[in-house]
């Protein structure tokens, strides 16, 4: 069996073992490889296994087709991010350092990245380094032979639609268009288009202008990451880090938290549970994967992230954890005048705002619930 998550080399022979092959390479056609639609997630969380998608596995395939189909045609369909904020301008330019690096040749700025203002156009320019389509600017270019066009959905979080037709400049009827976010479609047949969060990629042949064959590619656990995309994705962890970004997260005054050790004396069944459980050590888990000064990853594995009075990580010891407080709400009043302050009660509806079906696809409440069930 030939193993493909070795770090570093996915052998081109195994394209077509993997079930994304495409007929041999021909001389003729042109290949096109269009990706996109990251939505703020460079690289999967990790949440639940296996998980695809991610911009090392991504890097990792383009390099592979572009070799394989020699000269082949990248496009990057945009939406990079899903939020305003410094943490969404360093995905960007993080995600643009590799489309440089790897020689995207063509790309589109849509709603997301011009949200984050000029000056970090202007840097993700810079990076990319390929031909950036944008309504607002220039909205086609011909590259070998081909003419590719955007169009820019009016939704905030949504890739562009790439229109692909014969040169010369004219908008042709036989145009391929590749949809945002769930299919697409012409004359020729279906297509898939990149998709969420970076969870695959779609790869065209065309031929005469015409559209062949396309194939999507899920980004699976079985694709290698990149070394190049590694150590970008790597030094954007570091900036994270460095410019402190989870400590200026805006929080709320709202929530006056007790921490799940100060419940055990009234409480020592449900503590004995609790600290037994996985939730007792969910920061802990985002250190071992160096995730901890992670913004998008804090909320959900600690206690109050987004009150003052809650995790932060200037006191990284502090709420460390799912607590008690992650599921019953702030308590400190409680703990000090349980009779008076009452707590409301908890049901399922809590769990599924952190067991979403990204993190935790399996999730039930009932089998789950047994696991950690203290009453
Ligand atoms: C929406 C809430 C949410 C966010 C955001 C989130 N997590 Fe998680 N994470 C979970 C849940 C829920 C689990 C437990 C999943 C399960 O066992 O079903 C989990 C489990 C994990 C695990 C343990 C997996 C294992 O094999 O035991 C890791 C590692 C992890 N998360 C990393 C991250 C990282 C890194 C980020 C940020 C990039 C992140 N998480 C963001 C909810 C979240
Ligand atoms: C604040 C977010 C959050 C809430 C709310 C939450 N969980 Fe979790 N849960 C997590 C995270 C994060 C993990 C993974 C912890 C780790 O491994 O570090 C997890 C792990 C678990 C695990 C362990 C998974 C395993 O199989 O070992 C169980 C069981 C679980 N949760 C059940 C529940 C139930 C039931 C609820 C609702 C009553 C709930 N959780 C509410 C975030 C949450
Ligand atoms: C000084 C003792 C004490 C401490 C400390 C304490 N509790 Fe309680 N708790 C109680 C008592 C007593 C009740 C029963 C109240 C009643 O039935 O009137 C209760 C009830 C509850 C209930 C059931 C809902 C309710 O309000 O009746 C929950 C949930 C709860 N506590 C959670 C917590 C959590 C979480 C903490 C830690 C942040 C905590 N408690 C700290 C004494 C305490
Ligand atoms: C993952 C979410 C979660 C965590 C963490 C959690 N609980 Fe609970 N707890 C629940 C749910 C759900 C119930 C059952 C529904 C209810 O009574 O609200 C419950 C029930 C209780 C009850 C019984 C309430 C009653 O009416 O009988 C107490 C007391 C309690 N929890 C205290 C705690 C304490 C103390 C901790 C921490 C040591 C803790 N819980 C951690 C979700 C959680």
């Amino acid at each position: 069996m030939i193993r493909l998550s070795k770090k570093g080399l996915l052998p081109l022979m195994c394209l077509s073992l993997l079930g994304f092959g495409m007929s041999k390479p021909s001389e003729e056609s042109t290949y096109v490889i269009v990706t996109g639609g990251a939505r703020g997630s460079l690289a999967p969380c990790g949440c639940t296994k296996p998980m695809t998608g991610g911009l090392k596995r991504m890097a990792n395939m383009v390099r592979e087709l572009k070799s394989r189909y020699n000269g082949a045609i990248w496009i990057d369909a945009g939406d990079i991010t899903n939020a305003p904020g410094r943490q969404s301008e360093l995905k960007v330019e993080t995600y643009a350092q590799v489309m440089g690096e790897l020689g995207v040749d063509v790309y589109a700025i849509t709603p997301s990245e011009r949200a984050l203002g000029e000056g970090i156009i202007l840097s993700m320019k810079s990076l990319a380094k390929g031909i950036p389509l944008d309504p607002t600017e220039r909205d086609s270019v011909s590259v070998k032979g081909l003419k590719i066009a955007v169009d820019i959905p009016g939704l905030p979080h949504s890739e562009a639609d790439i229109i692909i037709s014969r040169d010369p400049n004219h908008r042709d009827l036989n145009a391929t268009t590749i949809f945002p976010s769930g299919g697409a479609a012409q004359a020729n047949g279906t297509l898939v288009s990149p998709g969420e969060a970076l969870r695959g990629l779609v790869l065209l042949r065309f031929l005469g202008g015409e559209l062949k064959e396309s194939r999507a590619i899920p980004l699976e656990p079985r694709v290698a990451d990149d070394a190049q995309a590694t150590r970008a994705y790597n030094s954007y962890l570091n900036r994270l880090n460095a410019e402190r970004l989870a400590e200026k997260v805006l929080r709320t005054d709202k929530g006056r938290f007790a921490g799940s050790s100060s419940c055990t004396k009234c409480h020592p069944t449900a503590a004995k549970v609790h600290f037994k459980s996985a939730h007792s050590h969910a920061i802990e888990t985002l250190k071992s994967v160096k995730h901890d000064n992670d913004p998008d990853c804090i909320s959900c594995h600690s206690v109050g992230f987004e009150a003052k009075g809650g995790y932060s990580p200037l006191q990284p010891k502090k709420f460390a954890e799912v607590g008690c407080e992650s599921c019953h709400g702030a308590s400190a009043d409680h703990a000090a005048k349980p009779k008076q302050f009452k707590l409301q009660k908890v049901g399922e509806k809590k769990c599924l705002s952190c067991h979403t079906t990204r993190t935790s696809p399996a999730f039930n409440f009932v089998k789950n619930w047994t696991k950690i069930k203290h009453r």
